[in-house]
């Protein structure tokens, strides 16, 4: 096979790097052209076939920025890994809203930029064959978030059962889809079910189905979800929440592929690959007792742990650059970069929510910025809001001091009472929406609706009249 040699073409001002990244990547094999600045590189994109730019963002003339944006306008694919010595957060931002595959600070390794590029080529490679396409909404340059996709290239197509462990907001959800759409079932169901989401009964209805009459109002036949997802993917997401009841009847179900439905005595067989997430820890659950053993071992064959957003900061401007785009456009405003007091905002920020928190923190500030700057004004940030200045998020207990009268206190009932005006309290927050209140106090939906009938509390009651 005759196969021509990739690419690059590398466009910076300064000679001596255009001649150090020559060396290196002609020793491995690619091709390499260079222009010292944006209008000779264009040309030499417009009359080459080039399979990936590296450029740098500081030039004169044409600015990195500019070049990028017209790069984007002759070609939406190829990729570009931006090289900067002004390795600011907002120039990160910039470089991913205009659609850079990467970025790279100087002095970087040679290790360093043979990867990038190589990662790059590789999916662009993909891309073009159809396959990667999917994985492009799932951003990440931590070395653990690379690991984790280089896995799931590997194990998307075989049908091997997947943990992803992660906390809220970290995208466990994102990754179970992209084994989904890897695999050989992708043109197949994508079947999704919380597990904490529903009462046992329900729960069993829901994955098993059940049979005319099983149960009052049960009118007819009812396919479980198991039965749709037959041959597609089955997403159960946290299974920390499933019952010990549940536990038994869902190992029978890994175990033989097969279940009967709620009041029905015959056996359905099906074929689903199983990927289940949770934000617990199930090995510590099943130190408990809380979570069976036997079941934690057949889901857990091939665990993902997504790491928080707090421990891969670096991809911090990344994501921002990525849902900065995506909402400017979306709400057709021309919001452009953050300013550099927003930019410290974000970083010097620990996101409990992690990913989505600072999906939601972009999108709203994106609504609210009337120039193309995001000011430090339109985020909100937990414990920056003006209207919650000094709650943050420090733990109540370092927040009260304790005041023990000599006769004792009954501390059931005053802990009750703190957690009666925390429910309200969010209750109130969130308009009587029970699973929006649940995830402001990082409660399960069960729990919360346990909790607020032990506590006597009406939800109804909370929801705004207008
Ligand atoms: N690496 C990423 N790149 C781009 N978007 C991401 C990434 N990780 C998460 N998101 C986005 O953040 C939001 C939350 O992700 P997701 O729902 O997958 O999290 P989760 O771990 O399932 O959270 P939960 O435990 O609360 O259900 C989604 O809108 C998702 O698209
Ligand atoms: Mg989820």
């Amino acid at each position: 096979m005759n196969r021509r040699n990739k690419t690059i073409l590398v466009i910076d001002d300064e000679k001596s790097m255009r001649e150090y990244l020559k060396i290196i990547f002609r020793k491995d094999g690619y091709d390499v052209i260079s222009a010292g600045n944006g209008g000779d590189g264009l040309g030499l994109f417009e009359n080459n076939q080039v399979d990936l730019i590296i450029q740098d963002l500081k030039m004169p003339g044409l600015s990195g920025t500019d070049l990028l944006r017209a790069i984007r306008e002759r070609d939406e694919s190829v990729p570009v890994i931006v090289i900067t010595a002004y390795s600011t957060w907002d120039t990160a931002v910039e470089a991913m809203r205009l659609g850079a595959y990467g970025y790279i600070k100087k002095p970087f390794d040679n290790d360093n930029i043979k990867s990038v590029v190589q990662r790059a080529i590789e999916s662009r490679g993909l891309a073009q064959a159809g396959i990667d396409k999917d994985f492009a909404d799932i951003i990440g340059d931590h070395a653990g978030m690379r690991r984790i996709f280089d896995m799931i290239k590997r194990i998307a197509p075989t049908d091997v059962t997947v943990l992803i462990h992660g906390e809220s907001g970290t995208g466990k959800e994102l990754i179970a889809r992209a084994l989904h759409r890897g695999s050989l079932r992708a043109d197949k169901q994508f079947v999704t079910i919380n597990c904490g989401a529903f009462p046992d009964a329900l729960l069993e209805s829901e994955l098993f189905g059940h049979v005319k009459g099983a149960f009052t109002g049960s009118v007819g036949d009812k396919r479980g979800m198991l039965e749709v997802a037959h041959e597609g993917t089955f997403f159960l997401d946290e299974v920390g929440e499933m019952s010990p009841q549940m536990q038994v009847k869902f190992l029978r179900v890994m175990e033989n592929q097969e279940f009967k439905p709620v009041g029905g005595t015959t056996t359905r067989k099906v074929d689903v690959r199983f990927v289940t997430a949770t934000n617990r820890d199930l090995s510590g659950m099943v130190d408990n007792g809380l979570f069976r053993e036997d079941l934690y071992y057949r889901l857990n064959v091939i665990p993902i742990v997504l790491p928080p957003l707090r421990e891969r900061m670096e991809d911090v401007p990344l994501l921002a650059g990525h849902f900065l785009a995506k909402y400017a456009s979306k709400m057709k405003k021309d919001v452009r970069r953050l300013s550099p007091e927003a930019s410290r905002m974000l970083k010097n920020y620990d996101w409990p929510g992690n990913v989505r928190e600072l999906e939601n923190s972009i999108q709203r500030a994106v609504a609210l910025s009337d120039g193309d700057v995001i000011n430090a004004e339109h985020l909100f940030l937990h414990g920056t809001h003006p209207g919650r200045a000094g709650i943050g998020r420090a733990p109540l207990a370092d927040k009260i001091r304790p005041v023990l009268a000599a006769e004792g206190m009954d501390l059931e009932k005053e802990l009750e009472d703190l957690e009666r005006k925390y429910l309200s309290e969010a209750l109130s927050m969130c308009n009587g929406h029970l699973s929006k209140a649940a995830e402001l106090l990082n409660l399960t939906f069960r729990s919360i609706r346990y909790k607020v009938k032990k506590l006597g509390l009406d939800r109804k009651a909370f929801v705004a009249r207008n």
